[in-house]
């Protein structure tokens, strides 16, 4: 891998102190550090100084009506950001903190308005990574970070990743490998009457449901888009082409395949035919011209650990056409659904 100034390799399960040290001091002084955690590299910066913040989102070209995470060591850490912290709160974080939930609660003064896009209510969570905590720990402030990827483009899973995206726009990107859980947090939001769905993830509606004993409302965008709510009033960054290869993406059942198959053989005939990437799991197409086929994992964990590297690559192989099976319509799978319905939007 390229090393470069802003690239610092750390060790993921016992980061280096000085290196920890290095990250933390960039921080203090108001810059941007990239840094892993357990689901994508964030973009991280002082989420208490608005300056920081700010350059957040003009590194990622990200508009200014989409909020950040505030990340935080402790469920203690988490409170000093919010006015109230209802029993809901606390059993959910007891129960999967460190971990990939972001809470969304009512926004103490401290955090500034331009992390929260101006919202009352601000996202936070506790990561579950050894370099994200020890950063926070290191700091001692919370930080903001979105994924470190430029607004509209796909989350990066590791830190070459993060280098080809906003490698010249950021102070720092610390190397701790691949990311584990390799899909964004599930969002919930705790400010209102019902616990509600904002962004599905690896932890899912029903494991949170099952800890509170009782539903939780869905406003996740396919579900909000099959409403025709708009998206805008709850969760401002769910609502457009996001997580998006710069392929076409193309999402096909088995009922699909010989339509799909035709589709395929077409464009291999074409006059100038272009690469396509197929994402499959029991499926077969045609490998018609410039086609790779990549079988992806049969296990929801599995298959989202490894999604966006295989978007990544399909871009990086110069693909035009991304043909994706589509997952089970089981809970274990809603995340990652999510995330395809999305890059074919
Ligand atoms: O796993 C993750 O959540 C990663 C890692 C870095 O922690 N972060 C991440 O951040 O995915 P980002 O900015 O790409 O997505 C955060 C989304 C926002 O787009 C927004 O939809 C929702 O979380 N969100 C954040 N704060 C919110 C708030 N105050 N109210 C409603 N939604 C909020
Ligand atoms: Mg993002």
């Amino acid at each position: 891998m390229h090393e470069s100034g802003v690239l610092l390799r750390i060790d993921a399960q016992h980061p280096e102190p000085d290196r920890i040290a290095r990250a933390a001091r960039v921080l203090l002084d108001g810059g941007l550090v990239a840094f892993p955690t357990e689901t994508v590299y964030g973009l991280g910066a002082n989420a208490l100084d608005a300056d920081a913040v700010r350059r957040i989102y003009v590194a990622k070209g990200r508009p200014a009506w989409n909020p950040v995470i505030a990340h935080v060591a402790s469920i203690a850490a988490a409170r000093d950001l919010v006015t109230s912290w209802p029993d809901t709160a606390e059993r959910l974080a007891v129960a999967f903190w460190p971990g990939p939930l972001t809470l969304v609660l009512p926004k103490r003064d401290n955090i500034p308005d331009v992390a929260t896009a101006g919202l009352s209510a601000v996202g936070v969570r506790v990561p579950n990574h050894p370099v994200a905590l020890a950063l926070l720990r290191a700091t001692g402030f919370p930080i903001a970070a979105p994924s470190a990827n430029r607004f509209t483009e796909i989350s990066p899973t590791t830190a070459q990743h993060v280098m080809t995206s906003l490698g010249d726009r950021v102070d720092l990107i610390l190397d701790g490998g691949v990311c584990d859980v390799g899909i964004e947090s599930t969002v919930l939001d705790l400010s209102g009457d019902t616990p509600t769905m904002l962004r599905p993830g690896m932890i899912s509606r029903a494991q949170l449901a099952a800890l509170l004993g009782h539903p939780i409302r869905d406003h996740s965008a396919t579900t909000v888009a099959a409403h025709g709510v708009t998206e805008a009033q709850r969760s401002p960054g769910a609502a457009d082409r996001h997580y998006a290869p710069r392929a076409e993406v193309w999402l096909c059942d088995a009922s699909d395949v010989s339509e799909v198959s035709e589709a395929l053989v077409r464009r291999a005939n074409a006059a100038s035919p272009s690469r396509v990437t197929a994402l499959l799991l029991g499926i077969t197409l045609p490998a018609a011209g410039h086609q790779i086929t990549v079988r992806m994992p049969l296990d929801a964990d599995d298959y989202a650990r490894h999604l966006y590297a295989a978007l990544h690559d399909a871009d990086d192989a110069g693909s035009s056409l991304i043909v994706i099976e589509r997952p089970p319509d089981t809970d274990a799978w809603i995340g990652v659904r999510n995330r395809l319905e999305r890059a074919a939007h």
